[in-house]
């Protein structure tokens, strides 16, 4: 279950097969980045609603709307209640992995992004969107094709073959044949879409799944950007934002603030989710496979004016099993020999006393959210447009597998963890010296 094994796979080393293959990788990201359209198509609500302006610290039990930690937002269904912690888990990968939702009533009902894939998406142009493919769910013939260059990677067709195996990392779709050629009738996305990457095993792009790791190479604004539904204005919006970077409440208040992809995994144990920590690990899937993906559920917070009813409801029964899944993605180990032991050993001290770090990031996973504490903008030299949603804080980030996601921040204002250090060294004006940097960056490599 754990998405942390990166162990490499054999190297099919041919570069034109590569290309090839990419190529037609590059299709399914096209796909990918049709459905990104979909995912904006909503009007933006302006922001209005945000009854819930607490400016305390404090984490209140009074904070109805989504802020709590008992995860009461699960549906504890009999269903569920039936199911072992390892049923659990194993269905909630296959709801993180495959499930839509129901969300094709937005990436194909409103955003028709079946027919952009279907006449446009070109593997290359996929490719270049960040899209990643699954090769576990290549049949061998289908990988010896690729290989031998006996795959067309410029035709659609192609990413309709990538789509109708399941092979297209967080795109789901259904391929009907028709007169002897393929046809995308529908196409949603999945929570894999932005939260699971591939180990690169038999090509870049093309490997075993990573669950949990963000996808920092796909462009979801981009994506977005391509489908005919979305407004000139809105493209340019979209296009504004680079890859790893997609912000969830640009369809709701119609201010562009993207945000670095977070990884999935490591948050068991953390009591608030998301930047801002509005709410539980459910409260936040909730919100996102309703109000981003569109599926068809139901998503009520007074704090942001989102009071979103669909039934039947084919978010909430799903949520626990998704959370558990969550839960059981563990952090990824920095590779062997990425990080200077003895330095880092240094650098924990620097972390815990100079540089006053663990003020802050304390606790089993180096934050003090579950102590209940937010910190406003001003307090660690951020931009506050994004605190701007229901919280007006930012919790303080767990730290977890840092080597393996920069950029870092909420808007990625830091590219290195050396950039963190600076921005921390000057902000909060700490007078690091150059060895007590060093050692800092490579304690946060170790974490
Ligand atoms: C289009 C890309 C995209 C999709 C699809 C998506 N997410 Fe996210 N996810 C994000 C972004 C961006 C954030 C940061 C939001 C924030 O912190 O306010 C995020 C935040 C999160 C977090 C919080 C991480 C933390 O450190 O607290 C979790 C958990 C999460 N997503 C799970 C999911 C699940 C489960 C799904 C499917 C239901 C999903 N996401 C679908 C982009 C996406
Ligand atoms: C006053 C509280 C506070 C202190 C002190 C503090 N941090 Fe942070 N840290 C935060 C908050 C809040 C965030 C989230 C900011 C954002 O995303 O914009 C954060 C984010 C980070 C991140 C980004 C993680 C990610 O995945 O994007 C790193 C790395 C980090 N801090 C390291 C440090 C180091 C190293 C120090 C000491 C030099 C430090 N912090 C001191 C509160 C603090």
């Amino acid at each position: 279950m754990t998405p942390a094994g990166t162990g490499s796979n054999t190297r099919h080393t041919e570069s034109r097969s590569w290309k090839r293959l990419t190529a037609a990788i590059g299709l399914l990201w096209l796909l990918a980045a049709v459905v990104g359209s979909a995912m904006m198509s909503r009007p933006a609500a302006a922001g209005a609603g945000r009854d819930n302006d607490r400016d305390d610290d404090r984490l209140s039990a009074s904070d109805r709307d989504g802020d709590r930690d008992d995860d009461a937002d699960d549906d504890d269904d009999a269903d569920n209640r039936k199911r072992s912690p390892e049923e659990l888990v194993n269905a909630g990968q296959q709801i993180f992995r495959f499930d839509t939702f129901g969300d094709e009533q937005q990436w194909t009902g409103t955003l028709r992004m079946n027919d952009v894939i279907e006449a446009a998406v070109d593997p290359q142009t996929a490719l270049s969107l960040g899209l990643k493919v699954d090769v576990e769910a290549l049949p061998p013939e289908v990988q010896a094709a690729i290989g031998a260059g006996q795959v067309d990677l410029t035709d659609p067709q192609t990413t309709l073959t990538l789509i109708q195996l399941n092979s297209v990392v967080g795109v789901v779709g259904t391929v009907e044949d028709v007169s002897g050629r393929k046809h995308l009738s529908k196409v949603g996305i999945t929570c894999a879409l932005c939260h699971s990457t591939v180990d690169d095993s038999f090509a870049p792009g093309i490997g075993r799944r990573l669950d949990g790791w963000p996808n920092l190479d796909l462009n979801p604004g981009a994506i977005i950007a391509t489908s005919p539904a979305v407004p000139p204005e809105a493209k340019a919006v979209y296009n504004s934002w680079g890859p790893g970077r997609y912000d969830p409440r640009f369809n709701q208040d119609g201010k562009s603030t993207p945000l670095v992809i977070p990884p999935a995994y490591g948050l068991q144990g953390v009591k608030r989710a998301t930047y801002t920590a509005d709410g539980s690990i459910s409260y936040w899937n909730n919100y996102v496979a309703v109000t981003q993906m569109g599926g068809h559920g139901t998503f009520k917070d007074g704090r942001i004016g989102i009071h979103m009813v669909q039934k039947p409801d084919l978010v909430k029964p799903k949520l626990r099993a998704l959370r558990e899944y969550q839960f059981s993605l563990a952090t990824p180990a920095p590779a062997a020999g990425s990080f200077d032991p003895a330095a880092a050993d240094r650098g924990r001290t620097v972390f815990q006393g100079a540089a006053k770090c663990a003020t802050c990031h304390n606790g089993a996973h180096f934050t003090d959210i579950n102590r209940g504490r937010r910190h406003r903008p001003e307090e660690i030299g951020m931009d506050p447009a994004y605190a701007l949603s229901a919280t007006k804080k930012y919790r303080t980030t767990p730290l977890r597998g840092l080597a393996s996601h920069a950029p870092y921040f909420h808007d990625g204002s830091a590219a290195t963890l050396p950039d963190v250090v600076e921005h921390y060294d000057s902000f909060l004006r700490l007078g690091l010296t150059p060895q007590q940097k060093m050692d800092l960056v490579e304690y946060l490599k170790s974490l």
